[in-house]
């Protein structure tokens, strides 16, 4: 956790913040991560007419993960415009799970914690077959 510089992670946000569709909550959100190789990936939320058709800035930082060469992060962080973190909501507590496993480090309000502090007892690919990917 020492050797993440989340300044760096937090100002990623920020600015994928400004790229934000938020006409309908006018809350725009950036989220950022480092992958495993040291990229930063982003992505800003999206939100629809349909409002429960919102994409999360998560959900495009996880898209912008594959684009770029997939792989893990090891650190996330979502903020609003100013670069302040916010708390991610618990759909993406899942998504941020499957994109960095169980060593994920969150920053958010209280500071970074890891990503099973966030989210307990998860849903997760041995649940979903029972210990054999067979
Ligand atoms: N939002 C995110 O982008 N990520 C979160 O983790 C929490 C909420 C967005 C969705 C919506 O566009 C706006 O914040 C207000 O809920």
């Amino acid at each position: 956790m020492e050797n993440i510089d989340w300044d760096a992670l937090r100002s990623a946000a920020a600015e994928a913040a400004q790229h934000s569709y938020s006409p309908y909550s006018k809350f725009p959100v950036g989220a950022a991560a480092f992958t495993e190789d040291g990229r930063i990936v982003s992505g800003c939320n999206v939100e629809n007419v349909s409002y429960g058709l919102t994409l999360c800035a998560e959900c495009g930082l996880v898209s912008a993960l594959h684009l770029s060469g997939g792989g893990k992060i090891v650190a996330s962080v979502a903020t609003d415009p100013s670069g302040k973190p916010l708390a991610p909501c618990g759909r993406c507590r899942q998504l941020l799970l499957e994109a960095g496993g169980p060593d994920l480090i969150v920053d958010g309000p209280g500071g970074p914690r890891n990503i099973l502090e966030l989210l307990a007892d998860p849903f997760t690919q041995e649940d979903l077959y029972d210990g054999n990917s067979e």
